[in-house]
């Protein structure tokens, strides 16, 4: 094995109606799985809620999923190694953007790039389809995904206050913009105004 073995003791905070609850995990890093990325298909449905309920306390019923995935602009993809579902991902399409709604691993596939390839997946749609953003809300609480997300290029850009019913937990909205530097030249690229004020160079 050529991979160097780390122990990784993180906390998760689940999306929880019923209140946040921290699940302290002891996490070891192990090498990376290459992974299938296909459409979600119906008959995934039973474990994919599986996943989700081993990774959260209380999340989406399969009624939630079914609702979401019945618009057309509603979109699930799952992640198979060996022919088992080991992630999923749902997102909505917009005209400029793919929305993550839903984005997990199962448990015992963490750190082994599964998510990594499921976002290199998306980030290869947003070519396809000249769309050029991916969003998503995480709560201020999870780490792991921040830390996650962050590495995959994605910036915290708004703090949304009490944005969940269950808990009124913060959110920060996450983005990835393809090809942001080009972004950077537009004429109403945003710009620190304060700052302008207190510029006596
Ligand atoms: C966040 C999540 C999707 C990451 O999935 P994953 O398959 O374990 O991620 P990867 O193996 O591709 O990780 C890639 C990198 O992200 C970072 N990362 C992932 N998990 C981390 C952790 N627990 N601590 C620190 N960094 C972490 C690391 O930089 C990692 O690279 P490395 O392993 O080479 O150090 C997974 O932890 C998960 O499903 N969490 C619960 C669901 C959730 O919170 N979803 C988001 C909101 S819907």
């Amino acid at each position: 094995m050529d991979c160097v073995v780390r122990i990784h003791i993180f906390t998760h905070i689940s999306r929880s109606r019923k209140g946040i609850q921290i699940m302290p995990w002891i996490h070891t890093s192990s090498p990376k799985l290459k992974v299938q990325i296909r459409w979600l298909l119906h008959c995934d449905l039973p474990k994919v809620l599986d996943i989700e309920r081993r990774v959260f306390e209380s999340t989406w019923t399969k009624e939630d999923f079914l609702h979401c995935l019945q618009q057309r602009s509603c979109i699930g993809m799952v992640a198979e190694y060996n022919h088992h579902v080991i992630g999923f991902m749902i997102y909505k399409l917009h005209k400029a953007k793919l929305h993550i709604l839903n984005f997990v691993v199962d448990l015992e596939f963490f750190r082994k790039d599964i998510a990594t390839q499921m976002i290199e997946k998306l980030k290869d749609k947003l070519n396809q389809q000249r769309r050029n953003e991916i969003c998503l809300e995480l709560r201020e609480g999870n780490l792991t995904a921040q830390l996650f997300f962050k590495k995959m290029g994605f910036k915290a850009a708004l703090v949304l206050r009490n944005h969940y019913n269950d808990t009124n937990e913060d959110a920060y909205l996450m983005r990835f913009i393809l090809n942001e530097k080009d972004t950077l030249f537009l004429p109403f690229a945003p710009h620190n105004r304060i700052a302008e004020y207190y510029d006596v160079a």
